[in-house]
């Protein structure tokens, strides 16, 4: 049996990687044989364009560069670990993916859907994911989050509430648009709560592998 893809979403400050890593810890104890990964990353290639696409630089990034350095990205990072991981029935834990290039990409900068639309057929040859959770949170409580956490650094991070308004929407209407893949966590309560949530989202995964 191939293996299940599952992603975790969410604007910065919601606590997806710590959930993340939570969920990880729970499905290796029960026997899963897992891959934990993210994107834009997971390989040495897709770790060289993330950087690339998160570091300030010194000329302006427009929003098609921006798009083409994730989908280069994912497209590696598909091909080199994700599929290889699912074939042999491994599970894969994504921090982010496509979801997340419509909400920043789509939401944030205004690319149209139908763009990424044409890059995720040729990227992903079908591959979507089993269940994606997204972790919400309002943007101002996010940010504050994400400030206390520590010094805002990349390009994304540094952007204002105005931009977090519209990736969160881009996020609020893929839910809507797929409510049967797309899971809301509630993220305003403490980490266990939180991760009690995703429990129960991912059991039935579990009960299905029997
Ligand atoms: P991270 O901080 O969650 O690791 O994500 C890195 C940043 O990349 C985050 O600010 C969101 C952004 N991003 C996009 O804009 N488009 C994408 O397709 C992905 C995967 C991430």
């Amino acid at each position: 049996m191939t293996g299940r893809f599952i992603t975790f979403e969410g604007i910065e400050g919601v606590g997806k990687s710590t959930q993340l890593r939570l969920a990880a810890d729970y499905l290796r104890a029960r026997g899963v044989e897992l891959v934990v990964t993210r994107e834009p990353g997971g390989t040495p290639l897709a770790e060289s364009i993330r950087e690339l696409v998160l570091q300030p630089q010194d000329e302006a990034v427009d929003a098609v560069t921006e798009l083409l350095l994730m989908f280069a990205a994912r497209a590696t990072h598909l091909g080199n670990l994700v599929e290889p991981a699912l074939a042999r029935g491994a599970w894969v834990l994504c921090d982010r993916f496509t979801d997340a290039t419509e909400a920043y990409q789509g939401g944030g900068r205004g690319v149209p859907l139908e763009h990424i639309r044409v890059l995720e057929r040729i990227a992903q040859r079908g591959r979507r994911p089993d269940l994606t959770i997204l972790f919400d949170l309002p943007v101002p409580q996010a940010m504050a989050r994400s400030r206390a956490r520590g010094a805002q650094t990349d390009r994304f991070e540094s952007e204002q509430a105005a931009f977090f308004e519209r990736v969160r929407a881009g996020y609020l209407a893929i839910l809507a648009r797929e409510p049967g893949r797309v899971r809301r966590a509630e993220a305003s309560g403490s980490v266990e709560e939180v991760a009690q949530v995703v429990r129960g989202l991912i059991d039935p995964l579990l009960e299905a592998r029997g």
